[in-house]
């Protein structure tokens, strides 16, 4: 099959569109002729040598794909050839065919297109798993989303208003914030003009938010803490503005804060499949009447992986940037 290659750790023209060798099929695992698959922030990473594939992952990019099933391994009872299906993967997305457990499966949600279902396996399930299961964010709940035009924060948007929250997120241009504005989002924040902690602060009458979902890492953590209100709950999937920073304890005490972080794909296979079976349960049917939809900003041939990457790197696009074999 053809399948992209980092040909090297480097920038994005170091992937190559070449022939590899099919996977092959474990017997809980079912095989997937990609329809779709669709970039997220860490395949940049990956590519860059920086962020490698977990213990018996592929060593293709691609953390989600659509299509159609082609094989089930012997112990595959819910799956059979010719289902049309989305799935959460440990890699290899960016290819003509993949294998995945079974158990990373979704049939694809009423109402949404087979190649647009890729859209959505890696943000549901980073959100539902952080945000709701774990910081139980709820109905009349306040919830901070930094990178709110991003493809986790579109999605997080439409969740977090589908489930009764007011929504706040910061981005980096009043462009971005007025789409994050069209797509539900209560109060919009332009970090780069504005203090995010004093307009939280101001919106809320001094207290703060419930519930932020960050991605920045060391250079937002004192200012979120500041965001919170009490018994506020901070969960990290991101690292853009660095890892390492201080932290004055006291700051957690006074508002009995919770501070958490999470990476979605070194999970278990046991665990990532009790996540996938949350997300079908909980926010499948919000996609099937319409509350959740897929927002993509461009589709792109999977040859042309480069300009996608340097597309993602240059942080135009609003929602996912897809690949289509
Ligand atoms: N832990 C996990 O399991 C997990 C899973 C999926 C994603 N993630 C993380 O979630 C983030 C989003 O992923 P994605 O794939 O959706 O990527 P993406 O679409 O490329 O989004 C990156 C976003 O970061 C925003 N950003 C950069 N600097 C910012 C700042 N100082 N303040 C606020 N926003 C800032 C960008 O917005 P502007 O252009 O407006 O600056 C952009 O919207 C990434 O950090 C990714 O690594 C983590």
């Amino acid at each position: 099959m053809k399948a992209i290659v980092i040909t090297q750790p480097g920038s994005p023209e170091v992937l190559q569109l070449q022939e590899v060798e099919d996977p092959q099929i474990k017997d809980d695992e079912v095989l997937i002729k990609v329809e779709a698959t669709a970039l997220n922030r860490a395949d940049t990473l990956q590519r860059k040598g920086s962020y490698p594939p977990p213990k018996g992952a592929s060593p293709h990019l691609g953390l989600e794909c659509s299509g159609t099933i082609l094989s089930v391994g012997k112990n595959v009872s819910r799956w059979k050839v010719g289902d049309q299906v989305c799935a959460l993967l440990g890699g290899g997305g960016y290819a003509e065919k993949v294998a995945v457990p079974a158990g990373q499966v979704l049939p694809v949600p009423s109402g949404v297109s087979l190649k647009d279902a890729a859209a959505f396996p890696e943000v549901a399930c980073t959100v539902w798993s952080t945000v709701f299961m774990t910081s139980h964010l709820s109905p009349g709940e306040s919830f901070l989303v930094h990178g709110g035009s991003s493809g986790i924060g579109t999605f997080a948007i439409q969740m977090g208003k589908c489930q009764g929250v007011r929504v706040f997120v910061t981005a980096g241009s009043e462009e971005k914030l007025a789409f994050c504005k069209d797509l539900g989002a209560d109060v919009c924040i332009n970090y780069k003009t504005e203090d995010f902690v004093a307009r939280v602060k101001e919106e809320t009458g001094g207290k703060g938010v419930d519930v932020i979902l960050d991605c920045i890492g060391a250079s937002y953590f004192q200012r979120n803490l500041d965001s919170l209100n009490i018994d506020g709950r901070l969960f990290i999937i991101g690292t853009q503005g660095g890892a390492k920073t201080e932290l004055n304890i006291t700051s957690l005490f006074a508002k009995r804060l919770t501070v958490q972080a999470a990476g979605l794909r070194s999970r278990s296979t046991e665990n990532k499949a009790l996540i996938v079976s949350e997300v079908e349960k909980n926010v499948w049917p919000a996609i099937a009447v319409g509350k959740v939809k897929p927002v993509i900003y461009k589709y792109l041939p999977l040859c042309e992986a480069a300009e996608a990457h340097q597309l993602m790197e240059s942080s135009q696009h609003n929602g996912k940037i897809m690949l289509v074999p």
